[in-house]
């Protein structure tokens, strides 16, 4: 990936009128009572799903939804997309109750331009996962070219994401992912500087290739959310009954240490808000983090932590989010990361970079009414964390590269 252009074909390299395009998107989106709850992922892939349709295109899209165990689950069924989908676009929307197989591949032929197919959930089969090529083959035949605009799944070295392409090409990258990779891309290899990167969530865990890979290339390193526990456990603070991971101490101090060698700000919180639970039922109280008592459960940075932190991003150009300061989902202890969400949207508005990388923080950006002022919002949870620890992602190394 490089910083000043797109590496991979992209769909404005296919020649695709009257062609069957086989298009992998990620419309895994929470379902309830058979709609769709939540289409953010759906209206991300409709500029590439609207340039196709607009080209000629016979578009076959095929997506997983949910983690169905072997075989069809009814609550993971795609039928709640056609209908959001035919909504979003204006246009019916033709259905298959199957991703492979003849009933798939005659619905395929019968499209004609500028008509969409969707299939059922692609998990209902195993072999989807465990990418088998006889698989791959099948789905290969939905298609006489193959666009990839799962930017989500691209971790996954699945049939649909990386076998299918050994079978069906052209194999070419949508605007989604062009934009995932180019925002997240350019954040890592060429940073307008200050470079600063918020981690939160509820586990170091989770996030220490992250935190190691960023090290090496961010000017500050801001850490919140229920990790900055072990981290103080690390640095011999109590830390009451928070979540600590007791097995991962060892691990805090290195990256403390680590950060030093490297001259890396690293930034933990001064204060938080505790309380004694965590749903909301008790009230929440500020204590500075030297403080905590045995029976106090840490939700929430405090308001000294936001205000520091707030200092430490105002001259940042490129900042990187991904993970919650506290425990947002309940209103009471929402404040510190709605807080940060506030500074970034400030920043944008100055001029500033900035992208949030998937799963709870893109969700509380957009209960924060600010998602319009963000750069970029990433789709992808997964896909996201491992393209920023610097993993290269199947699902995109298996799509044709530019000058080829
Ligand atoms: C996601 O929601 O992160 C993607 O759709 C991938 O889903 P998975 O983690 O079930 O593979």
């Amino acid at each position: 990936m490089t910083a000043t252009a797109f590496a991979k074909k992209t769909v404005q390299h296919l020649d695709c009128a009257g062609k069957r395009v086989l298009m992998r998107v990620d419309f895994n989106v929470p379902t309830k009572d058979g709609e769709v709850t939540d289409a953010t992922r759906i209206e991300a892939a409709l500029p590439t799903i609207r340039y196709l349709l607009q080209k000629g295109a016979r578009l076959v899209l095929v997506s997983h939804l949910g983690r169905p165990k072997g075989g069809p689950e009814p609550k993971y069924s795609m039928k709640p997309v056609q209908a959001r989908l035919e909504r979003l676009l204006r246009q019916s929307v033709a259905w298959t109750d199957d991703c492979v197989g003849p009933a798939a591949e005659a619905a395929s032929m019968v499209l004609k331009n500028g008509e969409v197919l969707l299939c059922e959930n692609l998990r209902f089969h195993p072999e989807e996962e465990k990418n088998v090529p006889a698989f791959a083959e099948a789905l290969a035949k939905l298609g006489d070219c193959y666009v990839n605009d799962a930017f989500g799944t691209a971790h996954r070295a699945h049939a649909s994401t990386e076998g299918v392409t050994k079978y069906l090409r052209p194999a070419v990258a949508g605007f989604l992912m062009q934009k995932e990779l180019d925002y997240l891309g350019k954040a890592l290899d060429q940073p307008v500087r200050p470079f600063v990167a918020v981690l939160g969530g509820s586990k170091i865990s989770g996030k220490i290739d992250v935190i190691t890979a960023l090290l090496g290339k961010v000017d500050r390193l801001i850490i919140g959310g229920a990790m900055m526990f072990t981290f103080n456990k690390a640095k011999g603070l109590p830390t009451g009954k928070s979540l600590v991971e007791d097995d991962r101490v060892e691990l805090a101090k290195a990256v403390l240490a680590q950060a030093a060698e490297k001259k890396i700000e690293l930034l933990l919180p001064v204060d938080c808000i505790v309380s004694s639970a965590t749903d909301g039922s008790a009230p929440g109280t500020v204590k500075k983090v030297d403080v905590l008592g045995p029976d106090d459960i840490g939700v929430d940075i405090g308001p000294e932590s936001l205000k520091l932190f707030a200092d430490k991003l105002r001259d940042a150009k490129t900042v990187v989010w991904n993970g919650p300061m506290g425990i947002f989902e309940v209103p009471a202890f929402a404040a510190g990361t709605l807080g940060v969400a506030k500074v970034m949207a400030g920043l944008r508005d100055q001029g500033a970079v900035t992208v949030v990388g998937g799963g709870d923080s893109v969700a509380a950006v957009q209960e924060s009414g600010l998602a319009e002022r963000f750069s970029h919002l990433s789709t992808g949870g997964g896909a996201s964390l491992e393209f920023l620890e610097g993993k290269v992602l199947p699902g995109v190394a298996a799509l044709e590269e530019a000058g080829a």
